[in-house]
């Protein structure tokens, strides 16, 4: 294995297994800023390279052309906020958190070795969590689960993990289990070690950090009497009637460790950052697209996850967020984008937020770098140095909103090219292109709505060419491949289907709805129609 870079290569194996990269998923309101700040607040903070999302004047990203983000109390950027535990590295990548999620949420997850699944005690399973699930699944992140919100009345601890197996197809085994119900919450007891028992005391300010004691099982008996007992018979219930912990099982999606707590009082949260240290796996080899894989110790490769545009009002710049794969990241270091074959230099490497940004000199597998003015970057690129490598593209989620785009005012054409082309490329939406409309009038195809919105904003405030957004009433896409779009380019269409093309080459077709595709299959049973990665 060749690796010419000034680190020696036991250095990036060392580096390497001392990371943990990692996102949290969950539903808008289960936490997820309150668990980032609590696990954070166990942490030494190393960089800021990252936005916890900020919520009535927390801390938070500042990004221009997001008033929209200020707005509606959301945050639409991403990035990864890196801190130490123990003796590791943590990289915890940020995942927007709004209910009408994006392909962006998704492609995050890209970059990540693990998922911690929040999910609020007292709602269960709620629709994002489950959409991102499926992400994890489809793309072989191991979840770990994290039941928040226990200090409130909520559900029972049995029914929530039924729950879980019935419709995640995921058997939870719990690591941690919550003494007292949901609301009455005196402490938790860990699986492998039931003869200690954590108490709890609540501050009375409720949101500081509550008072942890240690107990032993016979000073817990005595003192919390039946919430003991009910604990460890329903943990041993559970236990015995699933598989227990495994790790290759858990890496391979299989089981999800389950963790209780309160991310509010900081009840559970240190051990869930344990159990990222311990069970999350350390980045390892890639697989790359034309088979084989990029070694961890091999020379520096990369991978773009997000590119976005105006961050710093300051600025006007663009970031592109790369998740080193392999080897050492050097600032300054000339790289090499697979896609083009062209090099280019990284002098302007930061672990990024808004106003403050902190030069990166060194990064290693699992850090997120991000790269400024890097014009000629593309979501879903690789970068590397010495032997090529290339990394399969990111998937493209199965759009179900439609709507053309056309200029306001048509003297302003070139700027909304521009414009067209630098969404398409950041991957804000799918940009489709018919026979019927033309370039002058693209489809732009999103797997939330909120994908519009910032569409008509950055294109007014941004690229100065103010659109008309029309949606269409298309609800689903298939690819299909040549022979397909010749047939269906001969074939009658009627207003419900339209054949399209994506700036990848790739040929969709549209259609009203199921009832449309259908019968459309039915009477042209030779087209190929094949589904994209559904996000549901
Ligand atoms: P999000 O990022 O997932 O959208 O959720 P966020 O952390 O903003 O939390 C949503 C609400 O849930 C907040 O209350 C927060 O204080 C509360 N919360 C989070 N964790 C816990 C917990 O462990 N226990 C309890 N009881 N509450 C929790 P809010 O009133 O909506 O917002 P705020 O005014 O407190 O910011």
């Amino acid at each position: 294995m060749s690796n010419e870079q000034s680190v020696p290569v036991t250095q990036v194996l060392a580096e390497a297994s001392r990371r943990r990269t990692f996102a949290v998923i969950s539903h808008p309101d289960a936490g997820k800023s309150t668990l980032t700040e609590a696990l954070a607040l166990h942490a030494r903070a190393i960089t800021s390279a990252g936005a916890v999302h900020a919520k009535g004047g927390r801390r938070g990203v500042t990004s221009d052309w997001m008033e929209l983000e200020r707005e509606r109390g959301i945050s639409v950027t991403s990035a990864a906020l890196q801190f130490g535990h123990r003796e590791h590295v943590m990289n915890l990548v940020d995942t927007p958190g709004h209910a009408d999620f994006s392909e962006d949420t998704y492609r995050v997850l890209s970059a990540v070795d693990c998922a911690i699944m929040l999910i609020d005690a007292a709602k269960g399973l709620e629709e994002q969590t489950r959409k991102l699930f499926s992400v994890c699944r489809h793309r072989g992140v191991p979840v770990i689960t994290f039941i928040n919100k226990w200090d409130r009345r909520g559900r029972d601890a049995l029914t929530l993990l039924e729950d879980i197996e019935t419709h995640l197809g995921i058997t939870p085994v719990p690591v941690v289990w919550p003494v007292g119900v949901a609301g009455n919450l005196r402490g938790l007891v860990e699986a492998a070690d039931t003869e200690q028992f954590r108490r709890y005391t609540k501050v009375p300010a409720g949101t500081h950090a509550a008072i942890e004691e240690l107990l032993t099982a016979d000073e817990a008996a005595e003192q919390e009497g039946e919430d003991w007992t009910n604990a460890l018979e329903e943990l041993e219930l559970v236990l015995s009637s699933g598989p227990g912990y495994d790790q290759e099982a858990f890496e391979a999606g299989k089981i999800t460790p389950v963790f209780f707590g309160a991310a509010l009082t900081n009840i559970g949260v240190k051990l869930l950052l344990d159990a990222v240290v311990d069970l999350a796996p350390a980045p390892a080899a890639r697989p790359l697209a034309n088979g084989g894989h990029r070694e961890v110790a091999e020379e520096f490769s990369g991978v773009v996850f997000k590119i976005q545009a105006n961050m710093d009002p300051a600025h006007r710049d663009r970031i592109a967020f790369v998740r080193v794969c392999s080897g050492v990241f050097e600032r300054g270091m000339n790289v090499t984008r697979a896609a083009s074959g062209r090099s280019l230099t990284t002098k302007y490497a930061h672990t990024v937020f808004g106003a403050e940004r902190t030069v990166v000199e060194t990064a290693y597998p699992g850090d997120v770098v991000g790269l400024i003015n890097a014009a000629a970057l593309r979501v879903g690129d690789t970068l590397f140095t010495g032997r090529k490598a290339e990394f399969p593209p990111l998937p493209a989620f199965a759009p179900e909103y439609f709507a053309v785009a056309r200029p306001k005012d048509i003297s302003r054409s070139k700027q909304f090219r521009r414009g067209v082309s630098q969404l398409d490329e950041e991957g804000v939406v799918q940009v489709l292109v018919s026979d019927r409309r033309g370039e002058q009038a693209p489809v732009m195809a999103a797997v939330g709505p909120m994908q519009f919105d910032v569409v008509l904003h950055r294109m007014e405030h941004e690229f100065s060419s103010p659109i008309h957004l029309d949606r269409l009433s298309y609800q689903l896409a298939r690819k299909t491949n040549a022979e397909g779009a010749e047939a269906l380019a001969k074939a009658r269409l009627t207003d419900s289907e339209v054949l399209t093309r994506r700036s990848d080459q790739a040929l969709l077709a549209l259609f009203a709805d199921k009832w449309h595709l259908n019968a459309f299959q039915r009477a042209k049973p030779e087209i190929y129609l094949e589904p994209l990665i559904a996000t549901a």
